[in-house]
């Protein structure tokens, strides 16, 4: 079994209480509601992955299966510009886009197919000294949503997911990579009764993510991040920022 890698969220409090990142060889589900910044986290791991060791990084390159159209390479080329100062560097944005895969998901089966295809990319990559450290799905569940509907497709989508969510942990552990995927939040009928949301996808989701953070809303830019569910850290919560340079403290 290949070491645990450790990738930098970029914010302090973050990374501590994730025990010093997002981890290699699981899947970490990112869910709340819409604006919570799921996407911009995606994003901002997406640069932080490429860094060298010393700087939080993995060395590594980037598959993103992007189901709703919400990549920005703008957005990514101002965060390898918050790096660029952040650590004083001369970082070339063009080079971190050369090393962010993406591969738009048109329904369900197709988004199932690219888990297929990011293994033969990653292996091509591997060879050529670009590992893919970081696997991304933003959002996991759309598709599936959108196409199961109704109490008699459940079983149908569950198995479905069920394989999905397999595939991708098998990515992670071939390639010593992170899989990170984002999620929606579903209104609880019974909203009055203790937390008020929780997220889509039942528990195929619930038992194969790895770690389950639940990001809301905070004032301004700030966002808090929950740390819901993890194998071996206590629960706790990380206030982040998002702001043009990216993701800071
Ligand atoms: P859904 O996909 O709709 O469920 O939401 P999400 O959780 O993915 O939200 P996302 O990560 O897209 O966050 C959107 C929020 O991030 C916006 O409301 C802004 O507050 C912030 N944001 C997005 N882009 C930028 C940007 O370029 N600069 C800054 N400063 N903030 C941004
Ligand atoms: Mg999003």
């Amino acid at each position: 079994r290949k070491l645990v890698g450790k990738l930098t969220t970029g914010c302090t409090e973050f990374d501590e209480m994730m025990g010093g990142g997002v981890e290699t060889q699981a899947i970490t589900e990112l869910y709340g509601e819409f604006g919570s910044g799921k996407t911009q986290l995606a994003h901002q791991l997406a640069v932080n992955v490429q860094m060298d060791r010393e700087h939080g990084g993995l060395d590594g390159s980037v598959i993103i299966i992007d189901t709703e159209n919400t990549f920005r390479p703008e957005r990514i080329a101002q965060m390898v510009k918050g790096l660029s100062e952040k650590y004083g560097m001369d970082l070339d944005p063009k080079e971190f886009l050369q090393n962010i895969h993406v591969a738009r998901a048109y329904n369900s089966n197709h988004q199932m197919l690219l888990v297929e295809s990011a293994t033969d990319l990653a292996n091509e990559l591997k060879e050529m000294g670009k590992p893919v450290r970081l696997l991304i799905v933003d959002s996991l569940l759309a598709h599936f949503r959108a196409e199961y509907v109704g109490r008699g497709t459940l079983a149908d989508r569950q198995q479905k997911l069920n394989k999905h969510m397999h595939s991708l942990l098998r990515f992670g552990d071939l390639f010593n990579a992170c899989v990170v995927v984002t999620n929606q939040v579903m209104a609880k009928p019974d909203a009055f009764f203790g937390d008020p949301t929780r997220p889509v996808g039942g528990h195929v989701v619930g038992h194969t993510a790895t770690f389950r953070l639940y990001l809301r809303k905070s004032k301004g830019d700030k966002r808090i991040v929950r740390l819901v569910d993890s194998p071996n850290l206590p629960e706790g919560e990380a206030v982040i920022a998002v702001t043009t340079a990216g993701l800071t403290d």
